[in-house]
């Protein structure tokens, strides 16, 4: 039987997973806006990305007979300064992700719920690729800066992205 302080770390968890996938979305549809199909192409799996890992954990926590209790979810940026502002702000959610997780594993670990600690370790590797992705795409955004014809051919780039389930599951 799962800790209730366990369960209440995994709901806030899932909720932030659904915050995620919100903000992705907000960023797909400010960059169909700016004409940018393939960055908003990227964004958009991103945020199926996210709804994964929230059903995933929506899953866990009913597997272990806690119960996902759903919660507002709160609303995310509409408009963005520019390709590198919403980058930065992918990378500073991400971190913020990754040290939300951390909590979980540390606190499973005093609780002794080895189960929980096990189940999290998919998400902090998980989070090692997010963050290391969007590191690397805010390095090119900064690099291609005002350039257009370097800014169209990664957005060509990008439209090729496809959404894979084992990415995300
Ligand atoms: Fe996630
Ligand atoms: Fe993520």
């Amino acid at each position: 039987m799962i800790s209730p302080r366990i369960e209440k770390l995994i709901n806030d968890q899932f909720n932030m997973e659904l915050f995620s996938s919100n903000l992705y979305l907000s960023m797909t549809s400010w960059f169909l806006s700016q004409d940018l199909d393939g960055f908003a192409n990227f964004f958009r799996i991103q945020a199926q990305e996210e709804m994964m890992h929230a059903m995933k954990q929506f899953d866990y926590l009913h597997n272990v007979d806690g119960k996902i209790n759903m919660m507002a979810v709160g609303a995310p940026e509409q408009t963005f300064n520019s390709i590198v502002d919403c980058f930065e702000k992918t990378l500073a959610h991400e971190q913020k992700v990754t040290a939300s997780i951390s909590n979980i594993l540390h606190s499973a670990l005093e609780d002794k719920d080895y189960a929980t600690h096990t189940f999290f370790q998919w998400f902090i590797n998980e989070q090692v690729e997010e963050e290391a992705t969007m590191k690397t795409m805010l390095k090119k955004v900064k690099l291609i800066g005002e350039n257009s014809s370097s800014l169209y051919l990664l957005n060509a780039e990008l439209l090729q992205r496809t959404f894979q389930a084992e990415e995300g599951a």
